[in-house]
C-alpha cells in the first residue's frame, strides 16, 4: 500500500473569466475515503473535472498547479488517459446513455479499461454483485431505471474500467434516504474491495459517516479540514452543513463522533486545519 495516493496541489481553474477553483490543495491517501463539502457553486464538481481532465468538456479549463496519482502527474493527461491511469468519474446527475441498455452503457464504461477480456469479466461480476438490479435489467434501455438505479448504473459504468480510485459527484443527490443509504453502503463496499475514493457531497451527515477526511470548499477555495470526526464536531460544520439541513442528520453525525470518542473530554485534540489568508 502507499503507492497510488491521489495528491492535488495549489489547483486553480475557471471556466473562461470565471474562477472556480482556487489553489486548492488536498490529498486522498490510497485505500481511502475523503469527503468535499460545500454548498451550491462552491466548486466541487469544478474539483472532480479538473482532476478527470473533463473541464474542456464544460467550457473551463486548468489554470495551474498538480495533480498526481501514485506520483505520475494527471494534469499533463487527456480524459481517457486518466481513466487508463486509473482514475474514473460518476458525474453529477447521473448521466447515463438513456437510450441505450443497461448492459451496452456498462461496455462503454470499460472502454476506458486497460485489462483485457478476463479483466473486463471480472469487472462486470463486480458490479452485478454490487447491483444485482444491473444483471436483471441488463437489456432494458437505461432510461426506462429509476433514478436510483440510474445513478446505480452510473456508479457501476465507472466501476468498469477498474479503477484505483474512483471520484463520484453528489451520489445522493434526488434519492429518497433509504436509496442514499443504499448507495452509502455501497461506497463502503467498494472501498473495502480497495478502490479509494473522492467524495463530493452536499450531504454532509452522509459523507462525513463515510469519510475518514473531508474539506470544505467555499468560493473555489479550501476553508477548513480534517478527519470526518472532528468535523462533524465542529460547531460551524454542524451549523452550515448539518444542523441546519437536516437536525437528524447532524444527530447521526453526532453519536459517530460521539462513539469515536473525539468529542468527549479526554478525547484526542482538534485537528482541524483553517485556511488563513494572506
Ligand atoms: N460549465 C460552466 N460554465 C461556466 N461557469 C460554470 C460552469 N460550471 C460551473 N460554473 C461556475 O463555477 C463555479 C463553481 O461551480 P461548480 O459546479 O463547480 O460548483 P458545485 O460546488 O459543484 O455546486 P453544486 O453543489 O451546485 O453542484 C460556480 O460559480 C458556477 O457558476
Ligand atoms: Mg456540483
Amino acid at each position: 500500500m502507499g503507492g497510488a495516493a491521489l495528491d492535488v496541489t495549489r489547483l486553480s481553474a475557471g471556466y473562461g473569466p470565471v474562477r472556480a477553483l482556487r489553489e486548492v490543495t488536498l490529498d486522498v491517501p490510497q485505500g481511502s475515503v475523503v469527503a468535499v463539502l460545500g454548498g451550491n457553486g462552491a466548486g466541487k464538481s469544478t474539483l472532480l473535472r479538473a482532476i478527470s481532465r473533463t473541464l474542456p468538456y464544460y467550457g473551463g479549463a486548468s489554470k495551474g498547479g498538480s495533480v498526481r496519482f501514485g506520483g505520475a502527474p494527471l494534469h499533463t493527461l487527456t480524459a481517457d488517459r486518466v481513466v487508463a491511469a486509473g482514475v474514473s468519474q460518476v458525474p453529477e446527475g447521473r448521466q447515463v446513455f438513456a437510450r441505450m441498455t443497461v448492459q451496452d452503457n456498462l461496455r462503454a464504461g470499460a472502454l476506458g479499461s486497460t485489462g483485457g477480456r478476463a479483466a473486463r469479466a471480472a469487472a462486470l461480476r463486480r458490479v452485478h454483485g454490487l447491483f444485482p438490479v444491473l444483471a436483471q435489467r441488463a437489456h432494458q434501455r437505461a432510461g426506462l431505471l429509476s433514478g436510483g438505479e440510474q445513478q446505480q448504473l452510473a456508479v457501476a459504468r465507472a466501476l468498469m474500467a477498474g479503477p484505483r480510485l474512483l471520484l463520484l459527484d453528489e451520489p445522493s443527490l434526488g434519492l429518497a434516504p433509504m436509496m442514499a443509504a443504499r448507495i452509502a453502503d455501497t461506497i463502503r463496499q467498494i472501498n473495502a474491495e480497495g478502490t479509494s475514493v473522492l467524495l463530493v457531497e452536499q450531504n454532509a451527515a452522509l459523507a462525513l459517516r463515510l469519510a475518514s477526511r473531508a474539506y470544505v470548499l467555499e468560493v473555489g477555495e479550501v476553508t477548513l479540514s480534517g478527519p470526518a470526526d472532528e468535523l462533524a464536531a465542529s460547531d460551524e460544520v454542524r451549523r452550515r452543513y448539518l444542523g441546519v439541513v437536516d437536525e437528524d442528520a447532524a444527530d447521526d453525525a453526532f453519536r459517530v463522533t460521539e462513539q469515536a470518542g473525539a468529542a468527549g473530554p479526554g478525547g484526542r485534540p482538534p485537528a482541524l486545519t483553517r485556511w488563513v489568508g494572506p
